[in-house]
């Protein structure tokens, strides 16, 4: 049998930050309860970044309660796996206070792109790390690891591989359990995916890297086969292809949850994932965020 994949849920944290509608708390638990439902064990439900930088995670404190509720009423499986964004040491202290057992942090590989992000350079960004980690052992919280513009940056172009490879180094040295690597802006081919993690391979055990592909100019699935192929078995997607960034013009979102599913699955690739919840989940987001979802298999189905 193939060996199988697993999928970061990503539309409660990176597809909401970027819809104009902002959505309550009781719908955000809700689309994780259907989510966990559909089989999926670890997803990012928010973020404890500044509300003025990102208002549309505010609310992640009560997300995080009232998912941990419903765990508890044994709606949501026990061993799923919530994880918020922190940039900072005060969002650390707040994911500690809200109960939650997992953190991300996230870094830039271009320095424009820090700066617009989190307000300072890459440097700065993981000097903030440290005291995040320190709490992280302290109260033995796991925290995963982003990477960002590791295939291009929106305002400086290019961004070499060699920094890329520096920086997941240096990330995997902070102690990050997993590092997962951006495409911020859906700009990289398959062919730049395939050496990008052949040499990221190299510095960092393939079973701790994963890929995080938006789907901008169309490329998402190719270079999550490409990855694939080179042993990469963690992927982020968003339900629906929700999403962007908000510091990054243009980006749209993940690849759709539903759209890499339906290719594993046909691959005879298992995921855990019932793809007809998935599916049925997207006229609910749709209408909740105001417009259609860009998912190609959210939007048609699968042949019965
Ligand atoms: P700043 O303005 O430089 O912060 O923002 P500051 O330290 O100068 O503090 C200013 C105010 O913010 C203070 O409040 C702080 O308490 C408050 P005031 O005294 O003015 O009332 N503050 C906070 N409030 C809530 N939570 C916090 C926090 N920290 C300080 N954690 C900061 C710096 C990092 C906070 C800000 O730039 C920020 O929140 N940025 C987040 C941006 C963001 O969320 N971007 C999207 C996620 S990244 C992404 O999508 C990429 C990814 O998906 C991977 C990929 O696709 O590549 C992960
Ligand atoms: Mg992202």
């Amino acid at each position: 049998m193939k060996n199988a994949v697993t999928i970061v849920e990503m539309g409660l944290r990176d597809g909401l930050q970027n819809e104009k509608t902002v959505l309550d708390a009781e719908t955000r638990v809700e689309i994780a309860r259907r989510l966990t439902n559909a089989g999926v064990k670890r997803l990012e439900v928010g973020a404890f970044v500044s509300p003025k930088w990102v208002p549309q995670m505010a609310g992640t404190a009560e997300i995080v309660a009232q998912s941990f509720a419903l765990v508890k009423q044994g709606v949501i499986p026990k061993k799923t796996e919530f994880s918020v964004l922190v940039p900072n040491e005060k969002g650390m202290l707040d994911a500690i206070a809200s109960g939650v057992k997992e953190v991300a942090i996230f870094a830039a590989c271009s320095e424009s792109f820090s700066l617009k992000n989190i307000n300072c350079s890459i440097d700065e960004s993981f000097k903030r790390f440290e005291p995040v980690m320190a709490l992280a052992k302290k109260h033995k919280i796991k925290v995963r690891g982003y990477l960002s513009t590791c295939f291009g940056c929106p305002f400086e172009g290019k961004v070499s591989e060699a920094k890329v490879i520096k920086l997941a180094q240096r990330m995997y040295k902070l102690g990050v359990y997993e590092i997962s690597i951006g495409d911020t802006i859906g700009v990289a081919n398959a062919g730049q995916v395939e050496l990008m993690f052949k040499k990221l391979k190299k510095v960092v055990p393939v079973k701790k890297l994963a890929g995080h592909f938006h789907d901008t100019r169309g490329q998402a699935l190719a270079n999550i086969l490409a990855a694939y192929k080179v042993g990469v078995k963690i992927f982020d997607t968003s339900l629906g292809g929700l999403g962007g960034c908000p510091y990054a013009p243009g980006a749209t979102g993940n690849v759709a949850t539903e759209d890499v599913v339906y290719m594993f699955h046909g691959m005879g690739i298992k995921t855990g994932l019932d793809l007809s919840k998935l599916v049925d989940l997207n006229p609910m987001v749709a209408e909740k965020i105001q417009h259609p979802l860009p998912s190609k298999v959210g939007k048609v189905g699968v042949l019965k």
